[in-house]
C-alpha cells in the first residue's frame, strides 16, 4: 500500500503489464494525443503505469509528465523511456495526494480512476486535478461503465452473488517474457458490494523459468464503480465547467452502447 491507495500494479503484475500491455486498446493513444496536440501542453498523465500512452507521446515530442501510485510501474516506465533515449518527469504519487512540480493545460487519466481508492479519496482526486490545472485547462478522465462486463454485472443480483465461489486457480497459460522467463496471470472476482458499488478482485501471478515455478504473488484490488451521472455531479462539485461525456475514445457523444466513457471537463 502506497499513498493510502491499494492497487495491484506491483512486482510480477507490474512486470506483466510492462511486458504485455503495450498493445492493449490502441485507439486510446491517438484519442488523448489529439487533445494534447490541440494546445493542451504541458500535460500530465495520472496513473501512467509503464507508459503505454506516455511513451508514444514523448516519442512524438509532446511535453507530458507522468505519475503513478506504484513505484514499480514508474521504475519500469523510466526504464522503457530510457531505452529510447527519453527522460520524462515521472513521480510516484497517489492521485488524491497529487502535488506535481508544475501546473498543466491537460490532465488525463486512462484506466486508473477509482482503482484501489475510497470514494472520499476519489472526491479529493478530482479536487486535486482541478487545483493542478492552469486556468482554462482540461481534465480528461475515463471509466469503464459498471454494466460493461456481463459476468460482473450479473453479480449485482443477490442470487448471483450467492453463487460467487470462483475457485482460486492457477494461470491457464504462460507467456514468454523478454528475459527468457514465462509469466502467467489469473484474476477472479471475490466480492461485489452493489450498495458500495465496489468490486474486489484477487490476482494471482506466477513466474516460471526452465519449467520451474520461481515466484508467485497474490494481490487484491478494489475498484469503485461509477455511473455517468454520479461522476458528472462529482466533477461539478469539484469546480469543473462545460463537462461533456464522449463514447469509447471516439470523439462522439456517449451512448448506452459504450463500455468506456470519457469525461472532458474545463477549469474556468
Ligand atoms: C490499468 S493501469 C493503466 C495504466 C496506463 N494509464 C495505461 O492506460 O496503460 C492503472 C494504473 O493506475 C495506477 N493507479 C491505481 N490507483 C492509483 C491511484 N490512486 N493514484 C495513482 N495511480 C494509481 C496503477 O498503479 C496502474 O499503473
Amino acid at each position: 500500500m502506497e499513498g493510502g491507495a491499494q492497487t495491484w500494479h506491483y512486482g510480477l503484475i507490474a512486470k506483466w503489464w510492462a511486458e504485455f500491455n503495450d498493445d492493449f486498446r490502441p485507439h486510446e493513444i491517438p484519442y488523448f494525443q489529439r487533445h494534447i496536440e490541440q494546445g493542451g501542453e504541458p500535460a500530465l498523465e495520472v496513473g501512467c503505469g509503464t507508459g503505454r500512452l506516455l511513451i508514444p507521446y514523448l516519442r512524438a515530442g509532446l511535453d507530458v509528465d507522468g505519475c503513478d501510485v506504484s513505484a514499480d510501474m514508474i521504475a519500469l516506465c523510466r526504464e522503457k523511456a530510457a531505452r529510447e533515449g527519453l527522460s520524462p518527469t515521472l513521480f510516484v504519487q497517489a492521485m488524491h495526494e497529487l502535488d506535481p512540480p508544475r501546473r498543466y493545460k491537460t490532465i488525463f487519466v486512462c484506466g486508473a480512476f477509482g482503482l484501489g481508492s475510497t470514494r472520499e479519496q476519489d472526491v479529493r482526486s478530482l479536487r486535486r486535478f482541478h487545483d493542478c490545472l492552469e486556468p482554462g485547462g482540461t481534465l480528461l478522465v475515463d471509466i469503464e461503465v459498471p454494466y460493461a462486463d456481463g459476468k460482473l454485472w450479473r453479480q449485482w443480483l443477490k442470487d448471483e452473488r450467492a453463487k460467487l465461489q470462483e475457485a482460486a486457480g492457477r494461470p491457464r497459460s504462460l507467456r514468454p517474457a523478454s528475459d527468457g522467463s514465462e509469466l502467467g496471470l489469473r484474476t477472479r472476482i471475490v466480492e461485489l458490494d452493489p450498495l458500495a458499488q465496489r468490486v474486489t478482485y484477487e490476482l494471482h501471478a506466477e513466474r516460471w523459468h526452465n519449467g520451474q515455478l520461481v515466484a508467485e504473488e497474490d494481490r487484491i484490488l478494489n475498484i469503485g464503480m461509477y455511473f455517468k451521472s454520479e461522476l458528472l455531479l462529482l466533477l461539478e462539485q469539484a469546480g469543473f465547467d462545460n463537462i461533456v461525456v464522449q463514447g469509447d475514445h471516439n470523439d462522439t457523444e456517449a451512448t448506452s452502447h459504450d463500455d468506456f466513457i470519457v469525461f472532458i471537463a474545463q477549469k474556468r
